[in-house]
């Protein structure tokens, strides 16, 4: 594959993604070309079903190649990347129709509504040889980044034990109107679909490791809403929450927690991470820094001056472990993050990788797959209430 000089990248669904990371990131590669010589990238064209948010985006930004139909996308020959910026049922569809077209594709997450149509993406993007590139959106995330640096290096030593959560809440979760997007049909689950990708991609990126069986458990708390905008209430097909176990290669479990049920919060994404040399603890509120405990001396300075309780005879702080600061390049790794407008795109990347970089830290469809595989066998734990072992066959699920 030449490498071009000159990117042109139609963006599909100018929806809430599209305006907060796909389109800043790829605005953000002509920034990036001019300080290192890559190549320059043109959006060209956008698609959406909502034809006002179609036209507001292309008056906004100068783009006169404006449609309704992603299959005429797929026909406009100069287009290099698309990007799939729609809900979770359209993205098999237009991936599928993108890989004939030959075109490269940033997708969102979860790749799919299930893991045979993600294993089914993967399989015909590989056999087509374009290059791909998932939203798992928080790899990006400086603390991450260092997490990620720190557990590949060795410096926690072998990993016992995780656990991760990414949870969602709000005031008004038990009145919340049922609205196409909270239905299995359009985005596959509930907070396991929405928020799980996410964290089952970093789990397995930090460790290196892939889930081999989970146990989980799936609870739908109010059963039934009201349609949002309507008089009529329909019973409630997606999960509120759902906790699961998983093993993964070695000796590691994770404990996986997702929820859209807790109350007066925003979205709370940790994870905490323990080892035989060290533990470390994230959280995505703190963007910028890690809490960790390394090396031998480390971890006896720790368990000395945790303060014993003796009424509870327990070691209990608020802050158990000192603060390690992100390096600068993990938050040059942000797009637009030197100069003060930081945007979670993976546009870059992607546009690097079409350039013959193989850049470490891009996502690809087979992630997406991987991690679709997790929350399939996810749902199948906890309808059949029992341990599912993982790889799944993708024929028969
Ligand atoms: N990576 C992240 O952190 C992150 C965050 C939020 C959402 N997402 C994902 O992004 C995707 C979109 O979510 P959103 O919040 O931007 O939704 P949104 O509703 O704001 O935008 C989706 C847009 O797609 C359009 N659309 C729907 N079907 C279409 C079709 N067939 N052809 C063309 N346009 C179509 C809609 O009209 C809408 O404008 C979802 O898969 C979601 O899970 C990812």
């Amino acid at each position: 594959m030449s490498a071009k000089e000159h990117i042109r990248v139609a963006v599909i669904g100018v929806g809430g993604i599209a305006r907060g990371q796909h389109i800043p990131g790829y605005l953000f590669c002509n920034d990036r070309a001019q300080g290192v010589g890559g190549p320059t990238v043109e959006i060209a064209a956008f698609c959406d079903v909502n034809e006002t948010s179609l036209q507001a985006m292309g008056a906004q930004h100068g783009i006169s190649r404006l449609t309704t139909d992603y299959c005429e996308v797929m026909a406009m020959e100069d287009i290099d990347i698309v990007s799939i910026c729609t809900w979770p049922d359209t993205h098999h569809q237009i991936a599928m129709a993108a890989i004939a077209a030959g075109k490269h594709i940033y997708c969102e997450k979860p790749l799919a509504r299930t893991y045979p149509l993600a294993q089914e993406m993967c399989d015909a993007a590989h056999r087509a040889g374009v290059k791909t590139a998932v939203g798992f959106t928080h790899r990006l995330t400086p603390a991450a980044q260092l997490a990620h640096r720190l557990i590949t290096g060795g410096s926690l030593g072998e990993i016992y034990q995780m656990m991760a959560i990414y949870s969602m809440g709000g005031v008004d979760f038990a009145e919340r109107a049922l609205t196409p997007r909270r239905t299995r049909a359009v985005t596959g689950g509930g907070p396991l679909f929405e928020l799980g990708p996410h964290m089952v991609d970093m789990v397995r990126w930090w460790t290196g490791q892939e889930i081999t069986a989970v146990c989980a458990q799936n609870r739908t708390y109010i059963k039934r809403r009201r349609w949002q905008d309507r008089e009529d209430w329909a019973d409630v097909d997606i999960e509120d929450a759902s906790t699961f176990l998983a093993n993964l290669e070695g000796d590691t479990t994770c404990v996986f927690s997702h929820s859209s049920v807790i109350t007066g919060r925003n979205f709370d994404q940790r994870v905490e991470v323990y080892g035989s040399r060290g533990a470390l603890l994230y959280d995505q509120a703190r963007p910028f820094e890690l809490r960790a405990c390394l090396g031998e001396e480390m971890v006896r300075l720790c368990a000395s001056y945790g303060l014993y309780d003796p009424l509870w005879g327990l070691y209990r702080q608020e802050e158990p472990y000192p603060v390690i600061p992100v390096p600068r390049e993990f938050v040059d790794a942000v797009p637009g993050a030197r100069q003060g407008k930081p945007c979670r795109s993976y546009a870059p990347a992607l546009v690097a990788a079409l350039h013959g970089e193989t850049p470490e830290i891009l996502p690809t469809f087979e992630d997406g797959a991987r991690a679709q595989e997790v929350l399939d066998a996810v749902l199948l734990s906890a309808e059949e209430r029992r341990w599912v072992d993982l790889p799944l066959d993708s024929q028969s699920t």
